[in-house]
């Protein structure tokens, strides 16, 4: 079966950063970097998450200035609507013209206590609303030394993955817990290993079809000097950028991966 080729996805998690007003400085510069540097649009899909206030702004940006940049937000409630205060509804989302919304990241899982159940229900929130989850995945450092890299992550993906309907469009991020915000990426062979595996648990809850298709995130780390060897595994589809992505040369080098020396 021939099977189209995955578009690449360099996505930029700000996490906690930049008001709507920053925000706007943000999507500006990197636009400009990138068509300065002759990106073409659409060879890497490019998308930026930024936190739930800058969202409209951020929207209305890239509507107004034709910007070729996806949006997506960070977290979303298992909710529709009602009396849940502070949670933000998928519907709100979609409204605001998000593709994408991140979740089970491991902020979430460690600071909020997400389950891995919660997290699947958020999973099939995203789904109703029409917008791709980001399937955060990963193990801490004491999961690595005791359970190896893969079980950790292959479990919260079957999980997380339960009940989808076959062919949901997602996207799923391997963000080895102790990669992220340290200095210390996986290497690219650690990389493939568990995103490989966690294609084969895609692969087995939705379907040989949408295994194939289904784009798997490296995260922890990564940067322009690190991101080709990244995605040169052939499981490896891109990658979601947390404090690299806050920087907008850094990030349209990462972005421009293809173009880097030696690759
Ligand atoms: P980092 O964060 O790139 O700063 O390591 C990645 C993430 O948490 O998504």
């Amino acid at each position: 079966m021939a099977v189209a080729a995955r578009t690449p996805f360099i996505a930029g998690n700000w996490k906690m950063n930049l008001d709507h007003l920053r925000a706007v400085a943000l999507v500006q510069k990197l636009n400009w970097t990138l068509k300065d540097a002759g990106h073409e649009a659409g060879s890497v899909e490019v998308g930026v998450f930024p936190p739930f206030t800058d969202l409209r702004t951020v929207q209305t940006l890239i509507d107004a200035d034709k910007i070729a940049f996806a949006l997506g937000a960070q977290d979303l409630s298992v909710h529709e609507s009602g009396a849940y205060t502070g949670e933000v509804s998928g519907a709100f989302l979609a409204k605001l013209d998000c593709t994408y919304v991140i979740i089970g990241h491991s902020e979430r899982r460690q600071y909020h206590h997400e389950s891995d159940e919660t997290i699947g229900a958020k999973a099939h929130a995203a789904i109703r609303h029409g917008l791709v989850p980001v399937i955060c995945v990963g193990e801490t450092a004491e999961d690595l030394e005791t359970f190896g890299a893969s079980a950790v992550p292959v479990g919260q993906l079957e999980v997380a993955l339960e009940g989808l309907p076959a062919g949901s469009d997602i996207v799923v991020a391997y963000e080895p817990v102790w990669a992220i915000g340290s200095g210390q990426a996986a290497t690219p062979e650690q990389a493939q290993e568990v995103c490989a595996k966690l294609r084969a648990v895609v692969a087995a809850k939705l379907g040989a079809e949408a295994a194939e298709k289904t784009r798997i995130l490296y995260g922890g780390s990564v940067k322009s000097a690190n991101i080709a060897s990244f995605m040169r595994e052939p499981d490896v589809d891109g990658a979601l950028v947390g404090g690299a992505s806050l920087v907008a040369d850094e990030f349209a080098a990462i972005v421009r991966y293809q173009k880097h020396v030696g690759v």
